[in-house]
């Protein structure tokens, strides 16, 4: 049986004092179960503080976006090597917000990708339709694309050390959640994409949703055959809604 992640984004939000307060929360009312894991995304600069913070515990730490490159001439960025040092474990690649906003390409997302795999780093990578494409039928035509730039460029084997992240982008801080049975067709989809390749790793891999998701609706979603946990964002910001998360997620 696949563990369940239960992932918090907290995107550009957060300071010092919030996040201690944030974590402190977390840490002491994280559930014990052997099969739900906790990992947190703070912006870059507070993770050395968080890292600090979350020493020891068994919640893990990630980044929400890293360079393609090594080191260099590049102001502004952060490499795998830097947030490895630093004490993460996991880096979000290709989220719909760096993908919309900051105009990362399928192929920047799966340089990325192999950045972080090269260098010992999780990658998580993001997927997802907008509003209009699922309304077009593109939904498959669309993940399949975001899938297959990171597979042609990384090749099935790197997706051992990876996740994937299905985030339908009406779903993403609208209050909107994909049904569980929406989410799990999509997922299911990507199993098999995967599986095409390799039924092995397909079967092993976790896939995450994300998209609104609460403490009231994270059962019916995790409970899902194909879906192994949640990438949140809102829901990640208060101690008491990533709990009810991941109470959920230790209930099944
Ligand atoms: P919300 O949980 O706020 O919808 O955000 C989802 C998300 O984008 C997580 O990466």
């Amino acid at each position: 049986m696949r563990d369940i992640l239960v992932a918090g984004n907290w995107k550009m939000n957060g300071d010092t004092a919030r996040n201690s307060e944030l974590l402190a929360g977390i840490l002491a009312g994280a559930p014990t179960s052997d099969r739900v894991k906790l990992l947190v995304c703070p912006p870059f600069p507070y993770l050395a503080d968080v890292a600090r913070q979350i020493a020891g515990s068994p919640l893990q730490l990630g980044a929400q976006t890293v360079s393609e490159h090594p080191a260099g001439a590049f102001t502004g960025e952060v490499s795998v090597a830097m947030l490895r040092d630093i004490g993460c474990s996991h880096v979000l690649v290709g989220h719909s917000e760096r993908r919309s906003l900051y105009g990362e390409s399928s192929s920047d997302v799966a340089a990325k990708f192999a950045a972080a795999i090269d260098g010992g780093l999780r990658p998580v990578l993001c997927v997802g339709e907008t509003l209009a494409e699922r309304n077009a039928g593109q939904t498959e035509q669309v993940v399949d694309q975001q899938l297959n730039a990171v597979l042609e460029r990384v090749g099935i084997a790197a997706f051992a050390r990876a996740i994937v992240a299905y985030e339908p982008v009406w779903a993403i801080g609208t209050g909107l959640t994909a049904t569980p049975q929406q989410a799990q067709d999509v997922h299911r989809h990507i199993r098999s994409v995967l599986a095409a390749h390799d039924a092995d790793i397909a079967e092993a891999i976790l896939i995450l949703y994300g998209g609104s998701v609460k403490g009231d609706n994270a059962a019916g979603l995790f409970s899902m055959p194909d879906i192994d946990g949640g990438l949140i964002g809102g829901a990640s910001l208060k101690a008491g809604d990533f709990l009810a998360i991941a109470d959920a997620a230790a209930s099944l």
